[in-house]
């Protein structure tokens, strides 16, 4: 296994430097996971494809036995080799129970943490990002985005002196509302952004309309927020057999069939699904390996979804 690592692989892990015995446990199936990656127009940094979302089921974490299943998942997440993990300050114990779990499993290194400002006013946006840094405990954030366009001018200037000082990497601007998409495509227009962050599902194709042509025109990366429409589009196939065909471009399972659809979009850089359990990372992210759809067959899936 270790034949096949690439001279950059060895010494992100240390090992072309010795320094291999003084690491922890280094995981060499995180190391030559072989994930799709797609690459963050603005750096060329690349981002395995499927990343994990907080919301909801890291939103209301008190007991040690409700954590449990959140450090398995994460656990699995790190070893699999994804990275993305997707929080807000807005998503209860979201951010605090990723920072805690992070912190406790020693995982920092290596996954991209993105948040949001979600607030009204300089300086609540100010705050509200200090204290996300707290909570995440990390004294850099990969990607902050203005949640929902709220108060995106005010807060993309922060974001920028916040990149330009080096305590966040990128910036960028999110939405999950088709009534905010033109507010968004202008901003879009408008604004020099790293990341998109927008809805978009084998069932909820809007996005993919304007807004995800105009990300690859812009050079903007695209994460992708409710991939599954929450439990919409596993309750439209509930029952039914998955495709013979699915097999054509690696797929076994109904998760791994809508999320292939998704990061097969040439703009999509990632997706995000809401993960609580160490099976859910195991199943999604084997949308990040094999063959994806190509545009004919991405039709005969939308055809399919369509007629369901
Ligand atoms: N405007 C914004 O910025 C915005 C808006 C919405 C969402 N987001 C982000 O996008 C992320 C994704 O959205 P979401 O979590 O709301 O919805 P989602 O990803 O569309 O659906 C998540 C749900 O799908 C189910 N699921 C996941 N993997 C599965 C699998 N392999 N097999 C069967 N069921 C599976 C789980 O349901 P159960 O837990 O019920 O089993 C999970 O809670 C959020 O977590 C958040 O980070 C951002």
């Amino acid at each position: 296994m270790l034949m096949r690592l690439t001279r950059r692989e060895l010494l992100k892990a240390g090992m072309a430097t010795g320094a291999s015995l003084l690491l922890p446990a280094i995981d060499l199936r995180a190391q030559s996971s072989g994930l799709i990656q797609k690459k963050i127009p603005s750096s060329g940094e690349s981002l395995p494809a499927i990343g994990l979302g907080t919301a909801r089921r890291w939103e209301s974490i008190t007991t040690d036995a409700e954590r449990a299943p959140l450090r398995d998942t994460l656990r699995e997440f790190k070893a699999v080799g994804a990275t993305v993990i997707d929080s807000s300050p807005t998503y209860g114990t979201a951010e605090a129970i990723v920072g805690e779990l992070v912190s406790e499993l020693k995982v920092r290194d290596g996954l991209f943490l993105a948040t949001k400002v979600s607030i009204s006013g300089k300086e609540a946006g100010v705050k509200q990002i200090e204290a996300s840094f707290k909570r995440l405990r990390t004294p850099k954030i990969d990607l902050i985005a203005v949640h929902n366009l709220r108060d995106t001018h005010t807060h993309l200037a922060t974001l920028r002196d916040l990149r330009r000082v080096g305590r966040i990497r990128y910036i960028g601007i999110t939405t999950s509302f088709p009534n905010q998409y033109a507010d968004f495509e202008r901003t879009m227009k408008a604004e020099k952004l790293d990341f998109i962050q927008v809805d978009y599902a084998l069932d909820n194709r809007t996005a993919g309309e304007r807004i995800l042509p105009l990300a690859a025109e812009r050079s903007m990366a695209v994460m992708i927020n409710l991939p599954f429409g929450r439990g919409r589009l596993f309750n439209a196939v509930q029952g039914k057999q998955l495709p013979e065909w699915a097999a054509e471009f690696d797929c076994k399972t109904w998760a791994q069939f809508f999320l292939k659809y998704i990061v097969s979009h040439p703009a999509v850089t990632c997706a995000v699904p809401g993960m609580a359990k160490a099976e859910y990372v195991r199943d999604n992210i084997g949308a990040a390996h094999g063959r994806l759809p190509d545009a004919a067959m991405r039709r005969r899936m939308e055809n399919f979804i369509d007629g369901v």
